[in-house]
């Protein structure tokens, strides 16, 4: 195959008894049995035992006795079958051994930070595997999540081919893009006082291309987003970025399933084995789930009990039931029994982070419902309570009443706290859901105005609406507006967003109105998205499209906790690459040269 090497390890198996190779790779372990030597080497492609006997090379066996752990070496040697005890049914090259006649160290390495070991992984602490990145991706599960990362896209750029998709770059020095984050940005050496933003997402871009008639786009690209970081987010990402002319949602739908689910089937076939697709509306979601990404791994459903207790003497409860704005919500969780009086104080201070002022809760006994509020439920509302919820025996009651968004944040939340403290989810189960008819807008009570919940370049559901809102008092507009829906879609997996798109607005006088709706100026409009609202009215196709988080598929996929393990090299919480140290200071000369002065030195 090459100078280095004749074959691959995992290539090395019963077949090529007796054949000379020539193999090259990391020393793994090393056994030395007084006059025999035994390493596993490591490539790529996985372990072969490879052995050096005094009487087959004096000068080989001298050389193997001076190897340590991770020293890079070439050897040459006969395929031979292992001794019986030897085998090891675990590898594909369990059954044979390589006896070297030569070999030769091509590098030697110091006494590593950490073993490479997959086992050992726990044990070492991240900030060290992030220091010596190139150590860590040495690692099995790191190599074959970035494996399983390339087969992945591999499998969708097929799958994007065959649609007749078409991969077009888009700028990576920009302007603002509306993502909602804040952007990160790069100060122009040529134009004093100017910057480019790193592109949030190709949203602007990819339409345009819609309108430079290429009528299907995609791109696998890096996106920037300077955002406060959790597990399942970087500042810079990759999104499998689609968009198309001529289709309505319905069949962009069909389009993006056709395309991701065979790449998924075929990267991840045991993953796959028990997958389901569904449709949610958002409204749907929210009151079942109190979230628009479902986990429906278990149901725990939320439950509307205002009917029921609307006669109780809880003053809770009543003086949210006088509150428009206000809900009382209910979960019944299957044998709460299991749940300790501690538990439940644990999960009331739980519910506390998300603004919740506190968790009702009542136990289903042979006795009916105990707990310290039962006494302000008559029997006949603690009737109604047990044939609403349909709790039985052994069962645990949770409520909260409170503010709209924190009823629904806060039974969301505890809703995924109790299936994990009661081992309820099926970890065997995909549930896809594409989740439907998101609002357009949503009003910010305390910011007194409308923002998109998409981006603004979301098509609503009902555009006679926009008309039919112009002379209504305000009230009225910011009502009818909050209850619009639009053509936006999300696909959700166990509870987590995997992508989101919509159908966009392909006419001028439209996406006008939006931004107006929206507080934008006719002056910010044609600053910021100028060029796009002037390619609307050249000719502008039906189009809509999506974009899917790489890095977060490959995590759910994989199994992983961290998205930082889907990426070869990525950036801590606190945006740093530990590896190269950046970001770094620049030289004050720089800085000048970028017409920049850093006020804050001395
Ligand atoms: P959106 O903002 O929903 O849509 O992003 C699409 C998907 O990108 C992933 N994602 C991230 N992954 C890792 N780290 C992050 N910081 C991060 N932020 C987002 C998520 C998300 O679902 N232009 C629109 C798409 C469209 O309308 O076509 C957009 O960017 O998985
Ligand atoms: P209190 O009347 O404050 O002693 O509360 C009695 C019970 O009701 C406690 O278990 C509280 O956790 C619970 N509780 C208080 N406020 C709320 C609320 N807004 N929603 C649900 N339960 C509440």
């Amino acid at each position: 195959m090459s100078f280095y090497r004749s074959f691959y390890n995992n290539t090395i198996t019963e077949e090529k008894i007796s054949q000379n190779v020539t193999l090259s790779g990391w020393v793994y372990r090393r056994r030395d049995h007084g006059g025999v030597i035994f390493i596993d080497l490591r490539d790529r492609t996985g372990y072969c035992q490879i052995v050096f006997r005094k009487e087959i090379s004096e000068t080989a066996h001298q050389i193997a006795d001076k190897l340590r752990s991770e020293y890079v070496i070439k050897v040459t040697g006969k395929v031979v079958e292992r001794e019986q005890e030897n085998i090891n049914p675990n590898l594909v090259t369990g059954k044979v051994e390589v006896e070297v006649s030569e070999i030769v160290i091509l590098s030697e390495s110091e006494t590593l930070p950490f073993s490479i070991d997959d086992k050992e992984e726990n044990e070492t602490n991240e900030e060290i595997r992030l220091r010596y990145r190139y150590l860590d991706i040495r690692r099995n599960d790191m190599q074959q999540n970035l494996i399983k990362r390339h087969t992945f896209l591999k499998e969708i750029r097929n799958g994007l081919d065959e649609k007749k998709f078409i991969e077009i770059e888009t700028p990576i020095l920009n302007k603002a893009t509306p993502e909602g984050a804040r952007d990160f940005i790069v100060p122009s050496r040529l134009n004093e006082n100017c910057f480019y933003a790193l592109p949030q997402s190709p949203q602007i871009f990819k339409q345009i291309l819609m309108v430079g008639a290429m009528e299907k786009y995609y791109q696998i690209v890096k996106c920037f987003r300077d955002e406060d970081l959790r597990s399942d987010r970087q500042p810079e990402f990759t999104q499998i970025d689609i968009e198309t002319s001529f289709l309505t949602e319905e069949e962009i739908l069909t389009e993006i399933e056709e395309i991701i689910f065979p790449a998924l089937k075929k990267t991840f076939p045991e993953k796959m084995e028990n997958f389901s697709i569904a449709k949610m509306t958002y409204d749907e979601a929210m009151e079942s789930y109190g979230c628009d990404r479902p986990d429906t791994r278990f149901e725990m459903k939320l439950i509307n009990v205002e009917e029921t207790v609307k006669n109780c003497q809880f003053q809770v409860f009543q003086n949210m039931l006088k509150d428009e704005n206000s809900l009382i919500r209910c979960i019944c969780v299957s044998d709460g029994k299991n749940l300790s009086r501690k538990d439940i104080d644990d999960l009331t201070k739980y519910v506390g982070k998300f603004g919740a002022k506190g968790l009702a809760w009542m136990r289903v006994t042979d006795n009916g419902l105990e707990s310290n509020i039962v006494k302000f439920f008559n029997e006949e509302i603690q009737k109604g309570l047990l044939e609403k919820t349909n709790a039985k025996n052994g069962d645990l009651l949770f409520f909260v009443a409170d503010k709209k968004k924190i009823v629904f944040q806060a039974l969301a939340n505890l809703r995924l706290k109790i299936a994990e403290m009661l081992n309820m989810i099926d970890q065997q189960k995909m549930n896809f859901i594409w989740i439907v008819d998101f609002p357009l807008l949503e009003y910010d009570e305390t910011e007194k105005r409308l923002s998109a919940v998409h981006h603004p370049f979301t098509m609503p559901k009902e555009v006679e609406v926009l008309q039919e809102i112009e002379n209504l008092p305000l009230p009225e507009k910011i009502k009818k507006l909050s209850s619009l829906k639009s053509l936006a879609y999300d696909l959700v997996l166990n509870g987590v967003e995997l992508g989101g798109g919509s159908v966009r607005i392909h006419d001028a006088k439209i996406q006008k109105q939006i931004f107006n709706l929206l507080g934008i100026s006719k002056e910010q409009a044609e600053e910021k998205f100028g060029f796009l609202l002037k390619a609307l009215f050249y000719g502008t196709p039906p189009h809509g499209g999506i974009a899917f988080g790489v890095d977060r598929i490959i995590m759910l996929m994989q199994n992983l906790s961290s998205i930082r393990d889907t990426i070869a090299f990525p950036k801590t919480q606190k945006g740093i690459c530990l590896m190269s140290e950046s970001p770094s200071p620049i030289q004050d000369e720089d800085l000048e040269e970028l017409h920049i002065k850093n006020i804050f030195k001395d």
